[in-house]
């Protein structure tokens, strides 16, 4: 299913067959739409979420590039925000029996591929949402409104290799697997779904430096190192602190030690669910660790990417 290129809509058609395209990883096509990568069936889901969304004040949009800990993050903020309504119990959780990127759905890869127009209604405010898209790209109601973004970003050598494991599980047998050379070429070239890598990244550094209350910058690497002063600041930024009572309760812990690697990927709904769009659920945990790029990369490739990531980034502050 993830794999099948949908009829699209008249609308979306006519824009797509107008862009430069390339081959993707696991589709058939990535399309450069505004700078920026996408599927052939994303693209459906990335015009009608930019048409129609309308953002609530009080929504969360958790904005990712992919591999960066997506899913580790869904699942801290769904359990966060919903503290009160779900207690962060060891045994009964909706995080237990339902895997994060179905409680926080994206909405242009999910909920505005189903349909042009999703029903929205049955998520309880706040209401947590996700995207990958870069910042330029977001629907104007979303940069308009008060909603929050928290941003999560990850070093772009384990980002690299993440992905590569990624999209080879997800390529159909016959199909073979991408190189490692090939992916290292696209990703370098910035061809990587919904890259360039540093763009997306850079978007949202400077807007969380122009607007710190609107955009909270978070890294994969940070968070492994200090989760629970991650969660604090993210508790603080989203207004919902946490008292001294659940201090005292260890409801931060709670909350983390849900949410860590080793319990969500132990857990049956991950080891063998699927996600309504047929993805396993297993394939978005790997090891979960930092620094794995250095099992993987050869030293022309590290210095490659380090000489991209210094000119890109260079002067903005920006360190990963
Ligand atoms: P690795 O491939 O390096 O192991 P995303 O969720 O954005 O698709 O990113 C997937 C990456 O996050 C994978 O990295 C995966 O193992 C890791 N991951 C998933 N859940 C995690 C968790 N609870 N804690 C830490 N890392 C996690």
């Amino acid at each position: 299913n993830y794999l099948q290129e949908d009829e699209l809509p008249q609308e979306c058609s006519d824009v797509v067959s107008s862009l430069p395209r390339e081959t993707g990883w696991v589709a058939k096509y990535l399309h450069q739409y505004q700078g920026c990568w996408i599927t052939t069936r994303y693209m459906k889901g990335v015009l009608a979420f930019q048409k129609h969304f309308q953002a609530h004040h009080t929504d969360i949009l958790l904005v990712t590039t992919p591999k960066a800990g997506t899913t580790w993050l869904k699942a801290i903020l769904f359990a966060l925000v919903n503290r009160v309504r779900y207690r962060p119990d060891p045994l009964q959780h909706p995080l237990l029996t339902n895997n994060p990127h179905v409680l926080v759905p994206f909405l242009d890869i999910n909920l505005y591929t189903q349909s042009q127009v999703p029903d929205l209604s049955s998520f309880a405010f706040p209401r947590l949402f996700s995207t990958h898209l870069p910042f330029a790209l977001l629907p104007t109601s979303v940069k308009d409104s008060a909603c929050k973004i928290v941003y999560l970003c990850r070093n772009p050598k384990d980002t690299f290799v993440s992905l590569w494991h990624f999209t080879n599980k997800l390529r159909p047998t016959a199909w073979g697997t991408n190189s490692l050379e090939e992916a290292f070429d696209k990703f370098c070239r910035g061809v990587s779904l919904y890259g360039p890598y540093w763009d997306n990244v850079l978007g949202y550094w400077k807007k969380s430096l122009e607007m710190p209350q609107k955009v909270l910058f978070l890294k994969f690497e940070e968070i492994k190192e200090h989760p629970a002063a991650n969660l604090r600041r993210l508790a603080e930024f989203l207004e919902c602190p946490f008292s001294l009572e659940e201090k005292a309760q260890g409801v931060e812990d709670n909350i983390l030690r849900l949410c860590s690697f080793d319990n969500l990927s132990n857990l049956e709904v991950n080891k063998s669910g699927k996600l309504p769009a047929g993805e396993e659920n297993n394939a978005y945990f790997r090891h979960g660790e930092v620094g794995d790029w250095m099992n993987h990369l050869t030293v022309e490739m590290i210095e490659k990417l380090d000489r991209i990531t210094e000119e890109k980034f260079h002067g903005t502050g920006l360190r990963v």
